[in-house]
């Protein structure tokens, strides 16, 4: 236990929550699985295994966070829908990571401020579903959940949830992590490499409207070496912090990995830095928002249309009664077209409260439609505009928009159409790779990137013409 701290204050901590408190509460979205000696087993022996994360991570990522709620830093949050066994490789890893360092580099320079840069990797194994069943090929199968809970394959056995799933997720998240962290520290994500690369994009005749920022940024890093400045900072330039996040879904996972942390007493969720409770599972009284609630790490909540001032407010007191920076970070995803109706309420319950939040803009889950070729999609332009959109309410209350989220992948994917290396509805067929939604590509990344950066430079215009008035 912390040296500075009392038996008696360590024993109040335990006895406030517990990490299996949220057996006891209603639970939506999970799976019943029927081998209960098998479940116990296996969450027996997840329990016995390291955590993934350290609890002084999770409290870097909070600070950082706590930045992105006063808009000195802004987040960057992006990775699978749903990451799935049959892709785990170097290679997966290794593309996602490098094109949410391009974004990420765009971003900084639009920005004018650092990039917190989270992905929705090492542990986004688990999926909500809009309906227990499915209907594959004419055939009704239970729904698939994520390859951590139950398999992809359209066979009813495949579909039983199987507790040895959650050792298959393990071990894939410590690996992915392990690799994330040996890209971030070992060389690989040295800024000039990261530019070159999005110069390899810019160069392109359809990128031409791109080449003007990245030429600035090339400006830029020759006039920091000409300074001199590459010897002194060559730490900052060659290495970046990255940090993991995923929904807290499968409660069975989580509570296996959570941990009293040493140095404070407090419990962490060991499964990545940052969780979040998703558009459904977000019940005040139900047992996410019950788990989410005791443990340290910074907590994303996915807020949807459905969600009324008086659902956050409660929310916001059960999860961060301390009101603590960092804490709590809200991820806005309406629709293009539907934020003006959703959003003003939302920041009005938060200033109500004097709520300290970070505002995320996840513009992929309230457009997603069905292609006339028959496959879920999501048109670029669309998650263009429900981010244009949330800016300019933010801009409008005088609050702050603090980031990103988006479904993303650096594999040259056909699941989202549009961007300038357009997708249309006849090319979704050709690489449609997704295991749950459709991903935005390495491009359509980069793209939207370079379009996010242009609204930052634009606020940040704004700004200092009002302040100078
Ligand atoms: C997701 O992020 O993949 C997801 C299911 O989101 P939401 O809970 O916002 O629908
Ligand atoms: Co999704």
């Amino acid at each position: 236990m912390g040296c500075d701290l009392t038996r008696e204050t360590v024993e109040t901590m335990m006895t406030e929550w517990h990490k299996s408190d949220w057996r006891a509460k209603p639970r939506v979205q999970m799976p019943d699985y029927m081998d209960e000696a098998k479940l116990k087993g296996v969450e027996a022996r997840l329990a016995s295994y390291p955590p993934l994360v350290f609890a002084g991570e999770a409290r870097r990522l909070k600070h950082l966070m706590g930045q992105v709620s006063r808009g000195e830093a802004f987040l960057l949050q992006g990775g699978d829908c749903a990451e799935s066994f049959a892709a785990f490789n170097a290679d997966t890893i290794r593309d996602t990571f490098k094109v949410m360092l391009q974004m990420a580099m765009v971003l900084t320079y639009g920005a004018k401020v650092p990039v917190v840069k989270v992905g929705r990797m090492a542990g986004q194994f688990a999926k909500p579903r809009s309906a227990p069943t499915e209907v594959v090929d004419g055939v009704e199968l239970p729904s698939y959940r994520g390859d951590i809970i139950n398999g992809f394959d359209a066979t009813p056995e495949a579909r039983v949830p199987d507790p040895d799933r959650m050792l298959q997720g393990y071990l894939q998240a410590a690996a992915s992590l392990n690799l994330l962290r040996a890209f971030s520290t070992g060389g690989y994500a040295d800024v000039h490499k990261v530019h070159a690369w999005t110069l390899g994009f810019t160069h392109a005749p359809e990128a031409e409207k791109y080449r003007e920022i990245a030429s600035r940024i090339s400006d830029t890093l020759e006039f920091m070496e000409a300074m001199g400045i590459r010897d002194e900072a060559s730490h900052t330039l060659q290495t970046v912090e990255f940090f993991t996040s995923h929904e807290a879904l499968l409660l069975e996972y989580e509570e296996a990995l959570t941990r009293v942390d040493s140095t404070t007493g407090q419990w962490l969720a060991g499964s990545g830095h940052m969780i979040w409770i998703g558009d459904r599972t977000r019940q005040p009284d139900g047992a996410h928002v019950e788990f989410a609630r005791g443990v340290q790490n910074p907590i994303g909540l996915k807020c949807g249309p459905s969600m009324t001032s008086g659902h956050l407010k409660a929310l916001m007191s059960r999860l961060n009664p301390r009101n603590e920076a960092g804490r709590l970070t809200l991820i806005a995803r309406f629709g293009a077209g539907t934020v003006g109706e959703h959003l003003p309420r939302l920041i009005r319950a938060v200033q109500e409260e004097g709520a300290n939040v970070a505002w995320v803009c996840d513009p992929m889950h309230g457009n997603t439609i069905k292609s006339s070729s028959g496959y879920k999609t999501r048109p670029f332009d669309a998650v263009l505009r429900e981010v244009r959109e949330f800016f300019a309410i933010h801009n409008g209350e005088g609050t702050i928009p603090g980031g990103v989220h988006f479904e993303m992948t650096g594999a040259d994917v056909t699941e989202c159409t549009g961007g300038v290396r357009a997708v249309t509805d006849e090319d979704l067929s050709s690489r449609y790779h997704t295991a749950c939604d459709p991903r935005l590509n390495a491009s359509q990344s980069l793209e939207l990137a370079f379009l996010v950066a242009e609204e930052l430079s634009q606020r940040r215009r704004k700004v200092a013409q009002a302040e100078a008035v």
